[in-house]
């Protein structure tokens, strides 16, 4: 099954209630949520405060994809705030296992995302303790940015590697260009949460959206 998270950097900030609300009746899975440093990535957008303000707009999960460094230091915020699901990226954290283990003490699945350039073995000791592994198929920081196709081969190896060690049951998940014409593409490939901002919020037809993505 294919789990479709919309991605609110492309919604209307104003409205944040009730775009999300509107991604839920139209038939999002996750709301996923894009937390951005100015450090990690060229961007800022929001923390904690604005994701406890909005959380019950929703009764939908928060998939929360922490893109600042050192995440650490905020991990427990984050769960406070009503996340679901904590993503950490590997080039953030100096000791990534042991944030792994911070999230996973805290109550929530796991996840760890590797950049375009950063290759599986970042992960590949890792296989056993996260929930989820992030796949980025553009260099994040922005929406709206086209899909880096040479992500398909190490989707693919991911997979492998997954099923090879008896862990077919850990996410991988796609962010960044997804639409109606890479989304089959990547779950070709093995991925099974499709992340989408422009390709969800960019439209009117919310619904019609994310059913095109299915
Ligand atoms: C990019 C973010 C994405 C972003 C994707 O740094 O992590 O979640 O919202 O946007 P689209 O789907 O428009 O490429
Ligand atoms: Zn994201």
């Amino acid at each position: 099954m294919t789990i479709i998270a919309p991605s609110i950097l492309s919604a209307d900030f104003g409205r944040l209630a009730e775009e999300i609300a509107d991604a839920e009746r139209s038939g999002g899975d996750w709301i996923h949520i894009d937390v951005m440093d100015g450090m990690f990535v060229p961007n800022i957008t929001f923390g904690p405060p604005v994701i406890k303000a909005v959380r019950g707009a929703t009764r939908l999960p928060f998939d929360v994809h922490l893109m600042i460094e050192r995440p650490e230091r905020y991990l427990a915020d984050f769960a406070a705030a009503g996340a679901d699901r904590i993503t950490v990226h590997a080039e953030a954290c100096v000791h990534l296992h042991r944030v792994v283990g911070q999230i996973k003490e805290l109550g929530l699945p796991a996840g760890v995302a590797l950049n375009p350039a950063t290759p599986l073995g970042f992960v590949e000791h890792l296989l056993d303790d996260v929930d989820l592994i992030l796949c980025m198929t553009v260099n994040p920081g922005f929406g709206g940015q086209s899909f880096i196709p040479s992500v398909l081969d190490k989707i693919r190896t991911l997979r492998h590697m997954l099923n090879e060690r008896g862990r077919a049951e850990v996410h991988i998940q796609v962010d960044g260009g997804i639409n109606a014409e890479t989304a089959p593409l990547v779950r070709e490939a093995g991925a099974d949460v499709l992340v989408a901002g422009n390709a969800v919020f960019g439209r009117s037809d919310r619904a019609q959206a994310i059913a095109e993505l299915r």
